[in-house]
């Protein structure tokens, strides 16, 4: 029988989306078999440490996830999302780590990429100030630098770097009625730690909601009320009732 989470009109939602949303879209996941973690030493290639040592192979790795990205598309995961903020407008917010732009690209406007944008880049010197920038290059001879001399670097948060509009992120879930979580293993904090803050808001008296939709229980399975396993593409097309 298909499952269905009720949410109401006016029920203040909030989104939050791992790679497994972007999975059936082509795009490899971390950390399950055959995923990217398993090819790549993380701290070579997703820490500022790693990019300190070696840069080029930092851009190697980002330049093929580049190339890959522009030529997937969303899939109906991504689109039940778009459906989803439709109806329910400024009372939904998106929040994703993933750094491909799919949901966008399925209609989504009120998304946050709190680990960054895959297609920006920024200048590595935090005190150069220069804005972030769209930028769809792949395929380096020399790497880019910014007007300021220093190397530029992919906008992305690495390991050991604060995600972006904390402050924003928590402000929305304190508020949220329903939070809900797609495709997102749950081993990485602090997005892993969101929902424990609805815990925290229940043990204080207010009705909150929280479901996770994934082919496998993640690691803070226990902070759901509801695990929906299933492949996000298959499961949230039709999965949010009224
Ligand atoms: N539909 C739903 N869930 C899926 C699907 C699918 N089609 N395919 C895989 N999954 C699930 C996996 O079972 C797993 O629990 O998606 C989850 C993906 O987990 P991870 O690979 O750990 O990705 P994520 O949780 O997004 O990683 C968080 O870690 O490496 C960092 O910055 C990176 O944003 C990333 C963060």
């Amino acid at each position: 029988m298909a499952r269905s989470v009720p949410i109401p009109d006016g029920n203040k939602v909030f989104v939050l989306t791992g790679a497994g949303v972007s999975a059936e879209s082509g795009i490899r996941t971390f950390r399950d078999a055959n995923g990217l973690w398993e090819e790549h030493r993380v701290e070579d290639v997703a820490s500022p440490e790693g990019f300190a040592k070696d840069p080029e192979l930092v851009w190697r790795f980002y330049g093929q996830r580049r190339a890959q990205a522009l030529t997937v598309k969303p899939n109906p995961g991504h689109h039940a999302l778009a459906a989803l903020e439709a109806r329910l407008g400024d009372d939904f917010l998106l929040c994703t780590q993933n750094v491909d732009a799919l949901h966008e690209a399925a209609g989504s406007t009120r998304v946050i990429h709190m680990h960054g944008e895959l297609m920006k880049t920024r200048c590595s010197d935090p005190a150069c100030g220069t804005a972030p920038f769209h930028d769809e290059r792949h395929d380096f001879g020399e790497l880019p630098r910014c007007s300021c001399g220093a190397l530029q670097r992919p906008h992305i948060v690495w390991f050991g770097e604060i995600p972006f509009e904390m402050h924003r992120i928590k402000r929305v879930v304190q508020a949220c009625d329903v939070f809900v979580c797609v495709g997102s293993s749950g081993v990485v904090y602090p997005a892993a730690g969101l929902v424990r803050e609805m815990t925290y808001r229940r043990s204080v008296g207010e009705t909150v909601r929280t479901v996770y939709v994934g082919v496998e229980s993640p690691d803070n399975a226990d902070a759901f009320d509801e695990v929906v396993i299933g492949k996000a593409g298959e499961t949230l097309p039709g999965l949010f009732a009224r």
